[in-house]
């Protein structure tokens, strides 16, 4: 399977909020990717193309980060349902970490669910550890996170 990253474009965002819909129960909205477009000095968002599986490749997933000084801060990341175990968020977060690392970033952190195994397992596999709790950060259902951080990108 051949995954391409490509930074997003206004004429993705389609496929994006289907699968953001699709993958969180308060999803963000167009808004906030719009907003998150805008933001090109600080915020970067990176979709994964599916080379092989049609004409477009479809979107099969994407990650949102910023860079602040010398922090990368994983904002958002989801593969579509169909396509999960297949090592797409695997290349999307190293695409993610290879963006910090040009912009200057030496560390990373991400928030999670408690309850969120699955991405947990998966930023374990890629050198982040928990740093400490944010008590009540999440809403429907309240529930804390998990702070995660990767030293020496
Ligand atoms: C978390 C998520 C992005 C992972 O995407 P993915 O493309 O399926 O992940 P990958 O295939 O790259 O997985 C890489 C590794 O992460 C771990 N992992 C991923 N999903 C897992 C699961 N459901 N259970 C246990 N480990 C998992 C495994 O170590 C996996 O390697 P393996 O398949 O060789 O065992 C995906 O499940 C998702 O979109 N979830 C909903 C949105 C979400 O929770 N985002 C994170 C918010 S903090």
């Amino acid at each position: 399977m051949t995954v391409l990253i490509e930074p997003l474009r206004r004429e993705d965002l389609p496929e994006v909020l289907a699968i953001e819909v699709a993958s969180f129960a308060v999803p963000w909205t167009e808004e906030m990717f719009e907003n998150e477009l805008a933001r090109g000095d600080l915020s970067e968002i990176l979709i994964a193309r599916l080379a092989d599986a049609g004409n477009p490749p479809p979107v099969a997933g994407y990650i949102c980060v910023w860079v602040v000084s010398d922090e990368l801060h994983i904002n958002n990341i989801a593969v579509d349902p169909r396509w999960r175990r297949r090592g797409i968020a695997g290349v999307l977060l190293e695409a993610a970490l290879d963006h910090g690392r040009v912009r200057g970033a030496r560390r990373a952190f991400l928030e999670v669910r408690v309850s969120n195994v699955a991405a947990q397992a998966l930023y374990r596999r890629y050198r982040f550890e928990a740093a400490g709790i944010r008590k009540g950060y999440y809403d429907q259902p309240a529930e804390d996170a998990v702070i995660m951080k990767r030293e020496r990108l």
